[in-house]
């Protein structure tokens, strides 16, 4: 009796407080989810949270598991995990997604790691926000949204046959060409033209080589440990950075003398002008002349950077996946030799041309959508957003993954194929949900300006190697998706001329 008395108290008043404790956690856990339900998930280890799951899954070349088991186990689209060194809601939902996007420079704005704004240089399109970023885009969008216009085509189509025209015409003992070098060649030297008219010669040689190192600085290190690396590639790429701004710098402080000089004297031609029409002169011209040179240096930058990686890779992969599945490329074939066969052998593509290329549309949609180029968007809440019962909060980072919705079966069926022909047939959930499911190029606000010409590019490029080459694949080559899309080798493929494309040449 004296023990049970002895230990009754002590038992007591630790059953009471076991009690106490789980109602208190209980209370705890009811009011943490009644005042915020951040999306379900897991951050994964301390510190490097789900990178390293994240970038091994990206290596492989089925990257898809890494978020379908994550859609999967929390049973929600949009769900937490802890990459780059910040806890961040991702998202795989086109609704979300679409809401992101539309959300641009209100709810949220873009967010670059340090390490790429500085490459990218301060004032650069992609990092201005707010009204600078609204003029600067629109000027852009007006600018390289108009690849109509028939100078532009009319270049494009000489850039693609001149550097067609190097490839050795004698196959058998001819070296393989690496795809993506070439397309990397012609974007290059297209966006220069475009920028400041110059064309290919010893300063667009010296600019890119200092350029290729730039590019690099992106896409060699995963983003967070940039700064780790400040004597190695990143170092190189900051280097880099400032002999190409230095170059662009020189071309527009002589434009400014010459519009200062001609202004005072006499005017060439209107027609001449619009001829002429670069984007540095419509940003000399924008708004009464008040960009400064280095706002128009880091604009230009910027288009360089933006365009070059994304539409070469395109081009690549248009050419693998028509490899791969040889019923579209005969169909796609077809499509350019007919065209020929109506031009004659030697007339330059016109804007009535590129109309009448429904199938290769196909086939650079279907590409978008298996390749992802640009696997989706990070952006950052300015407030705390509310979808479905959940809330992200206020200074969280985001990522709207256009691959996860790209490549899901619900949306598109036999999502992982690359099937042209489901774009003639409309597929049913796009119609119904717009242009929601289908985002290669953003949306909203930062809709990418690039993505008329990007296409244009790509159809005048198949054009030319469908109507005068056959090829065949040199070495195996295989897709990777991190740092960035591409091929392993840059798929090296061995070239020859058709027989009746030798013909007009011979003309
Ligand atoms: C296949 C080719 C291309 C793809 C898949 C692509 C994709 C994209 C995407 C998804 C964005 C939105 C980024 C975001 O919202 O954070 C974007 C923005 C941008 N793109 Fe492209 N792009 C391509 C080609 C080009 C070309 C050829 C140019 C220009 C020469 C270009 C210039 C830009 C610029 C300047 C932006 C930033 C717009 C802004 O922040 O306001 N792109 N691109
Ligand atoms: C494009 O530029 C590269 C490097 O500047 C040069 O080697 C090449 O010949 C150019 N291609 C054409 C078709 O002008
Ligand atoms: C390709 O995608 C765009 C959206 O980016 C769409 O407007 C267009 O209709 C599609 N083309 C075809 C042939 O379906």
């Amino acid at each position: 009796m004296d023990m049970d008395d002895a230990l009754l108290p002590p038992l007591a008043a630790a059953a009471v407080l076991l009690a106490l404790a789980a109602a208190l956690r209980l209370l705890l856990v009811r009011r943490g989810a009644a005042r915020a339900r951040l999306p379900p998930g897991s951050t994964g280890l301390p510190l490097i949270g789900e990178t390293l799951r994240l970038i091994a899954a990206y290596k492989t070349a089925n990257p898809e598991p890494f978020i379908d088991e994550r859609v999967a186990r929390h049973g929600s689209g949009v769900f937490t995990t802890h990459v780059f060194g910040e806890r961040t809601v991702f998202s795989a939902d086109p609704a979300f997604n679409r809401l992101l996007l539309a959300a641009e420079g209100r709810a949220v704005d873009c967010s670059y790691p340090s390490s790429i704004a500085t490459l990218l240089g301060a004032r650069s399109l992609l990092l201005t926000r707010g009204p600078a970023h609204k003029r600067l885009h629109s000027l852009t969008l007006t600018r390289l949204g108009r690849p109509a216009s028939p100078p532009l085509l009319a270049h494009i189509d000489r850039l693609v046959l001149a550097t067609m025209d190097d490839w050795r015409r004698d196959a058998a003992a001819a070296p393989p060409v690496r795809l993506l070098d070439e397309a990397k060649k012609i974007t290059f030297n297209l966006t220069v033209k475009q920028l400041v008219s110059i064309d290919p010669g010893p300063w667009t040689e010296t600019v890119r080589r200092e350029y290729v190192k730039l590019i690099d600085g992106f896409f060699s290190i995963p983003f967070p440990f940039a700064y780790l690396l400040p004597f190695t590639t990143y170092g190189q790429a900051l280097k880099a950075r400032k002999k190409v701004a230095g170059a662009l710098r020189e071309v527009i402080r002589k434009r400014m003398d010459e519009t200062a000089a001609e202004s005072g004297g006499a005017k060439k031609g209107a027609a001449d002008q619009e001829e002429k029409k670069d984007m540095v002169q419509e940003l000399l011209e924008a708004e009464g002349g008040s960009f400064s040179v280095e706002e128009m240096v880091d604009f230009c930058l910027s288009l360089l950077v933006a365009g070059y990686e994304t539409t070469s890779v395109l081009m690549t992969l248009a050419v693998k996946f028509l490899t791969e599945t040889p019923a579209a490329l005969a169909q796609l074939k077809e499509e350019h030799d007919n065209i020929r066969d109506i031009k004659g052998k030697s007339q330059p593509l016109e804007w009535s041309d590129y109309k009448s290329m429904p199938f290769t549309q196909c086939v650079i949609n279907e590409t978008l959508r298996v390749a992802n180029l640009i696997s989706g968007v990070f952006r950052r809440a300015n407030t705390d957003i509310h979808f479905k019962d959940y809330v992200i909060p206020k200074g969280c980072k985001i990522f709207g993954s256009f691959r996860a919705v790209h490549l899901n079966p619900e949306h598109y069926e036999n999502a992982r194929t690359f099937d042209p022909w489901r774009w003639q047939s409309k597929n049913k959930l796009q119609n119904a949900v717009g242009a929601s499911l289908f985002t290669p190029f953003g949306g909203g606000p930062r809709l990418c300006p690039g993505y008329e010409l990007a296409r244009v590019v790509v159809s005048v490029f198949l054009h030319h190697l469908v109507t005068r080459f056959s090829w065949e694949e040199a070495e195996e080559d295989r897709l990777v998706f991190f740092p960035t899309t591409r091929t392993l080798k840059g798929y090296p493929i061995y070239l020859r001329r058709r027989p009746a494309a030798e013909d007009s040449s011979a003309f």
